[in-house]
């Protein structure tokens, strides 16, 4: 997926619940090329019996990246374990003609783990190998795979980077945690630089990178091919941006103050356009704002009163007090 390495390359990470169709366009519409260069969808749980429908998987992809498919710009993020029906699902995400899909290997969750799936199966190589062969052996498109560092420890990591370069893997991105220490506990860009120097498909880096600084960092110290962020776009979508037009915006106060109405006033109007109801929208708009005034001590109150808002023209209100 990555056409030119001379160019540092930013990913928005996939995040369950957070990055939906919607949140990836209003980021896309604010900021186009001068944002995140790539997008992911969060995992699409591969059945175990039958075919997903294409209407679900498309708007899982949304229809506007659906659309933008000539541009590759959005992985599919797939959730497989081995007695999943990968054949046939496989085959009709191919049929789709979506260019790009990536392999979940990374998600804790216990649900998805007890089925033997996401970071389970790096610890069970046999079964990792399979699940891949499997994969690959029926999607002719771009093919990457997303892992964390280890199950419990890291013993197996070498062997994960060669076996998913040997199974024909053309991209990794690494969550620099194991699956034990969940999203808690630094993330250990060590690993990033071991895998760099042991394959030969791109390595995109991912974990605590909060800022532009922490870009330029990641990059260096790891000599990754690209960097993907979770929860620091979340507190500040506009990261990408301040990284390729200047460092200094991000701690400008009022550049911040201007994305943060700019995006939640982007994302009402794209709620709306989807004919959501009032409530609705009022929801969605305050779960992102619990994100984007996250860790902020002097929108604490300001904060607290959009969280409290009961109807959207009092949310809104809320707007204009920010700082
Ligand atoms: C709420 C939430 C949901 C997530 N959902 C997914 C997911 O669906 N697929 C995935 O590969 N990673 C998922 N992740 C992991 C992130 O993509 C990322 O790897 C992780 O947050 C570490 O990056 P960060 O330190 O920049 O947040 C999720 C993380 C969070 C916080």
């Amino acid at each position: 997926m990555i056409e030119n390495l001379n160019r540092k390359i930013l990913f928005l990470a996939p995040m369950e619940g957070i990055t939906d169709d919607i949140y990836r366009k209003v980021i896309f519409e604010l900021y186009h090329a001068q944002g995140f260069d790539f997008y992911s969808t969060d995992f699409l749980r591969i059945p175990t019996i039958g075919a997903m429908p294409a209407k679900k998987t498309i708007s899982h992809l949304g229809h506007f990246f659906y659309n933008q498919l000539p541009g590759k710009k959005t992985a599919l993020q797939i959730l497989s374990p081995e007695h999943a029906n990968i054949e046939e699902n496989i085959k009709a995400i191919e049929q789709l003609k979506i260019p790009w899909c990536d392999i979940n290997l990374g998600c804790p969750s216990k649900k998805v783990n007890g089925h033997k799936g996401g970071s389970y199966l790096l610890q069970d190589l046999h079964s990792l190998k399979r699940v891949v062969d499997r994969v690959r052996k029926n999607f002719n498109g771009f093919l990457s795979a997303k892992i964390r560092i280890g199950y419990k420890d890291t013993n197996s990591f070498e062997d994960t980077i060669s076996l998913l370069n040997d199974a024909g893997v053309q991209q990794i991105t690494i969550h620099a945690r194991t699956k034990e220490q969940m999203y808690q506990g630094h993330a250990n860009w060590s690993f990033i630089k071991k895998a760099k120097d042991k394959s030969q498909v791109p390595i995109i880096g991912n974990g605590d990178v909060n800022s532009p600084t922490d870009i330029d960092r990641m990059f260096n110290e790891t000599n990754c091919d690209g960097v993907m962020i979770g929860r620091g776009a979340l507190r500040n979508p506009w990261i990408a941006n301040c990284y390729k037009q200047d460092h200094q915006l991000f701690s400008d106060q009022d550049y911040r103050r201007s994305q943060i109405r700019s995006f939640l006033s982007e994302f009402e109007s794209e709620l709306f356009k989807r004919n959501q109801k009032e409530s609705t929208i009022l929801k969605r708009l305050k779960s992102v704002t619990k994100y984007l005034l996250e860790g902020d001590d002097s929108q604490q109150l300001i904060r607290s009163s959009f969280l409290r808002s009961r109807e959207l023209d009092e949310f809104k209100e809320n707007y204009i007090k920010l700082y």
